[in-house]
This record gives structure tokens, C-alpha cells and sequence, in this order.
């Protein structure tokens, strides 16, 4: 598709706070305040090689911003927390189908609290592992790196799976939101929207060097 082509659909951005500066983390999101969610990773160092932050920096983030906190969990057996993010302000929840041998009751537990419920896997794993709960859930999210870590190359691959997944989403009626986590900036988010994504995250390429305005900025230029 040419870089002029009309893009399939309006897209949220979802900006990363893990690549945030967390000395200043009311004025980042401040920054980013013209976005439309804030995505938030938590990481238990057991699911995933990388501790970040968990229930403290989400109370926080949800007193400081008004954006819809969209909470990806990678933490092993998530559905011991999810009441606990739910009640720190959390007003989307994402679980791994790696995670839990529980997944369906995972996502219907999300959905118990109210809250917007994700499934994600790896990219290593079969997307057929999502199929059984797509009718249940509010969202689907494509991992384009393996998850851990901010900063790390978009797998190419990703954009194969971003397409299935639209195709089953779009035949099954659904109109869960299609994520798309990982390596996301302004050189490809039109490509990561053309192959179906409705939401992207990015979190080195918004909270940059040149400050998140800036960064937010060049990924919607990519996107008109
Ligand atoms: C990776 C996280 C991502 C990460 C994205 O495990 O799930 O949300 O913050 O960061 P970038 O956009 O730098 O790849
Ligand atoms: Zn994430």
C-alpha cells in the first residue's frame, strides 16, 4: 500500500509510560494528554526477564491523567491481581494466554469488575490460542516484540498476524479493538494500521529524547 493510500480506519494511540521519565510521571502524561489511552506495563520479573512497576505507579498515573488506563499484565497467573489493578484505576485489562491455564476465567473475571477486557500472546505463540475467547473479549493485542522490554526492534512477521486477525475479528462480527505493542513508530504505523490495528502503542519513539509532544506528533504526521 502506498504511503497515500487512505488508511481503513481512525486510530487510537495508545503512548507507553514504561519509556517515561518516572522522576516527572504527572508531566509526562500531561504530555500526552491529547492521546487517547495510557498503556501500562506491569512486569512481575517471572513471566517476563524485567520488573517494572505494579499497583503504586497505577494509582498514581490514574490520579494524574484522565486517559483511559489500558493495563497489559505480564505477570505470571494475573488473575491474583486483577482486582487490585481494577481498584487502583485500571480501566482496560490485558492477560497473556502463556500466563494462566485459566484464561477464559481470567477474561470473564475482568468483565465481573467492569472493566474492558484484553488478551495478548507472544510471538512465538499460534494465534489460534486466541480464537476460543474472541467472542468474550474487548480487545486483542499483537505483541510485535517478545514482551520485557521497551525499545526493541518491530518483528516483521507482526504484520502477518496483525492481518489474520483483523480477517477474524471482521468475519466474526467483533468489534474488539486490534493492539498492536512493540517496535511501533512513526516509520511503520502506517503499515502496523493498513494490516489492521486500531490501537497502537509506542513507547521509546513517544517519550523520546525531544520530549512526548514531539513524539506523539511525528506518529499522527505518519498516520494522515
Ligand atoms: C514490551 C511492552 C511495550 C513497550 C513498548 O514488553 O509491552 O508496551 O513499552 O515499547 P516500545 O514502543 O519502545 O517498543
Ligand atoms: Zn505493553
Amino acid at each position: 500500500m502506498s504511503a497515500e493510500a487512505e488508511l481503513p480506519r481512525r486510530v487510537k494511540l495508545a503512548p507507553s509510560i514504561l519509556s517515561c521519565d518516572f522522576a516527572h510521571l504527572a508531566d509526562e502524561l500531561q504530555a500526552v494528554a491529547s492521546a487517547d489511552w495510557a498503556h501500562v506495563d506491569v512486569m512481575d520479573g517471572a513471566f517476563v526477564p524485567n520488573i517494572s512497576f505494579g499497583l503504586p505507579i497505577l494509582a498514581a498515573a490514574r490520579r494524574a491523567s484522565n486517559l483511559l488506563m489500558d493495563v497489559h499484565l505480564m505477570i505470571e497467573r494475573p488473575e491474583r491481581y486483577l482486582k487490585d489493578f481494577a481498584a487502583a484505576g485500571a480501566d482496560s485489562l490485558t492477560v497473556h494466554v502463556e500466563s494462566t491455564p485459566h484464561i477464559h476465567r481470567a477474561v470473564q473475571q475482568i468483565r465481573e469488575l467492569g472493566k474492558r477486557a484484553g488478551v495478548t500472546l507472544n510471538p512465538g505463540t499460534p494465534l489460534e490460542a486466541l480464537r476460543p475467547l474472541l467472542a468474550d473479549v474487548d480487545l486483542v493485542l499483537v505483541m510485535s516484540v517478545n514482551p520485557g522490554f521497551g525499545g526493541q526492534k518491530f518483528i516483521p512477521g507482526s504484520l502477518e498476524r496483525i492481518r489474520t486477525l483483523r480477517r477474524w475479528l471482521d468475519e466474526s462480527g467483533s468489534e474488539a479493538e486490534l493492539q498492536v505493542d512493540g517496535g511501533v513508530s512513526s516509520t511503520n504505523a502506517r503499515a502496523v494500521v493498513s494490516a489492521g490495528a486500531s490501537v497502537l502503542v509506542s513507547g521509546s519513539a513517544v517519550f523520546g529524547k525531544d520530549g512526548a509532544q514531539a513524539g506523539l506528533e511525528r506518529l499522527r504526521e505518519a498516520l494522515k
